[in-house]
């Protein structure tokens, strides 16, 4: 690819302003329940995350962005949103939010949240007027007269992303058998309709009630699922899985772009104006720049990072592919290495790996065969974080990768909280492995977790982590904290400016591009290469000084 224009600057060439920011910022995720407890109950909460905003303020990222905090009843760990405008009584109060955004701005973080606009939970009002009969409240949700003589037969062929049908049938007031309603995801998340301006207007409110509090953006759960296809076809062949290749009647609907333009004018109508970022599984990067048009959302997760071996051939193609669409609309990639749904990176990394992009959730290696070689996919886990940081664009880090932490496989199964695991007639261990509360000190759980003589973690923490702690890596200047430390020092320093990025020519196994005066070179190959000239910033892997680049590891090498 040819250099490029900067991606620190908007499609009009504007140098990046305040107003900018979100086109390079590192955005930390706060996965609120395993980040850290503050009053002793084993589940994190706003008292243990603002107790914790100095960490994430020495780590040197520009914001942060917390799971959703609101009231629910926890069947999908909080993605099933009782009360839009309130915290769960587990978390904390409004009061205790109101603190923590003012305190993370005065720490320079920046605070989005997650809002959950496809479906409710069954317990919110609205869902529970519409099973007592209310006309206008089942009108805001998707319900639908089975098939069948009887109405036995759920009314199209949808699956839902957790297992099993998309649709559950309800009891009519008289104790008949009534009509079905939707659910892509658990059937305590009932889909809304988005057709329904009431359904509309209730989620521009939402936004303003948070932003009139000085949130600064939101992350929008399941971003490509809110509108559907007219009439809710049959989806035949075509599976819906969690990354969707193909298109689905369900997902990534061209209607869904009204919501968000409406979106970015309650967005823009604040000063400074507030952003935001997608999840959606678009079915191809084409897909995924729609969302991303100058006049509707910032940012999207570009998710094929997850998907993608340790390889620097399929990295490169990701990064190519992915930068070149954003390219056409003018919008700055986002680079996720890991996040809460997924298996941890040191783990992707920890077992052979594949010539080709994976299918969603790393299913392959969920229930492993090989046993992993952690040493191995820390190692590799660390390269990978030079490799994005370096990349032009925005980067989230899921809370636990600055510690280097493995996904947990071994988990009770009686522990395992997921709806993925029950619902899925225990098939897939589902995502608890990556939401174990995170190893703050100490050398025993909970770590620091909670305070002295607390509950028991809500998910049990291995009794390995002792080295992983924060503490335990303060001091250690080769510590993977530390690694995560220098390389957003460095990137503040030399890349949020830099105008160009270019690749260098160089054998398929390593990966090589210049961003200004800094080169990043990456080895996925199985020998040492010798390391391009100039002076070594930073190193993945300690031994990257001895003029080699070994197996495995990243550098950044300044070269003037
Ligand atoms: C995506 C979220 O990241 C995931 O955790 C959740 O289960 C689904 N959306 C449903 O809200
Ligand atoms: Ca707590």
């Amino acid at each position: 690819m040819p250099d490029q224009a900067d991606d620190n600057h908007g499609a009009s060439g504007d140098p990046a302003s305040s107003d900018t920011w979100w086109r390079t910022a590192v955005v930390y995720q706060v996965y609120i329940r395993s980040f850290a407890d503050g009053n002793a109950d084993g589940i994190g909460d706003i008292a243990g995350l603002r107790a914790r905003i100095p960490h994430l303020a020495a780590l040197g990222v520009d914001a942060i962005w917390v799971n959703p905090w609101y009231p629910s009843p926890q069947a999908d760990a909080g993605y099933d949103v009782s009360d839009y405008r309130d915290i769960d009584p587990a978390y904390g109060t409004l009061e205790e939010a109101d603190a923590l955004i003012a305190e993370c701005h005065a720490a320079g973080l920046r605070v989005f949240l997650d809002i959950v606009p496809n479906h409710t939970s069954s317990e919110h009002p609205w869902f529970q007027q519409a099973l007592a009969g209310d006309a206008s409240a089942r009108e805001r949700y998707l319900f639908r007269p089975g098939r069948g003589d009887d109405g036995e037969l759920p009314p199209n062929d949808w699956h839902s992303n957790f297992g099993g049908p998309a649709w559950t049938r309800t009891t009519d007031p008289d104790g008949r058998p009534g009509d079905w309603y939707l659910h892509l995801f658990a059937p305590e998340q009932p889909d809304l309709d988005w057709d329904n301006p009431v359904v509309r207007a209730e989620f521009e409110d939402v936004l303003r009630f948070w932003f009139d509090r000085g949130v600064d953006g939101f992350r929008i759960d399941v971003a490509h699922g809110l509108a559907k296809e007219p009439g809710l076809p049959d989806a035949g062949e075509r599976e819906p899985g969690a990354h969707h290749d193909e298109p689905h009647p369900a997902w990534d609907h061209d209607d869904v772009h009204d919501i968000y333009r409406a979106w970015r004018k309650i967005g823009d109508g604040y000063d400074p104006p507030r952003v935001f970022v997608a999840e959606s599984w678009a079915p191809s990067n084409e897909r995924l720049a729609l969302y991303v048009r100058p006049d509707e959302l910032h940012t999207a997760f570009q998710f094929d990072f997850l998907r993608a071996p340790f390889d620097a051939a399929v990295f490169r193609r990701v990064v190519d592919d992915a930068r070149a669409r954003a390219a056409e609309v003018g919008a700055p990639s986002t680079w996720v290495l890991s996040n809460h749904d997924v298996v941890r990176q040191v783990t992707r990394y920890a077992r052979s790996q594949p010539d080709h992009m994976v299918e969603s959730r790393w299913e392959r290696l969920r229930w492993p065969s090989e046993e992993p070689d952690l040493e191995r996919g820390r190692r590799r886990a660390r390269a990978a974080a030079l490799l994005v940081l370096a990349l032009p664009g925005s980067v989230y880090l899921y809370q636990g990768e600055e510690l280097g932490l493995e996904e947990v496989e071994d988990l009770p199964d009686e522990r395992r909280q997921d709806p993925i695991w029950t619902q899925g007639g225990h098939t897939d261990p589902g995502r608890d492995g990556c939401r174990v509360p995170l190893p703050w000190g100490g050398s025993e759980p909970p770590y620091g977790f909670s305070p002295e003589g607390a509950a028991e973690p809500w998910l049990p923490q291995p009794t390995t982590w002792a080295g992983l702690t924060a503490a335990a890596q303060e001091d250690d200047p080769s510590s993977t904290l530390n690694l995560y430390r220098q390389a957003l020092r460095l990137r503040r320093a030399l890349l949020e400016e830099a105008a160009s990025f270019q690749w260098i020519d160089s054998p398929p196994e390593l990966l090589a591009f210049r961003r200004g005066d800094l080169e990043c070179w990456l080895n996925t190959g199985d020998r040492p290469v010798p390391l391009p000239h100039g002076q070594v910033l930073l190193g993945s892997d300690p031994g990257s000084e001895g003029g080699l680049l070994p197996v495995d590891a990243a550098v950044w090498v300044v070269t003037m």
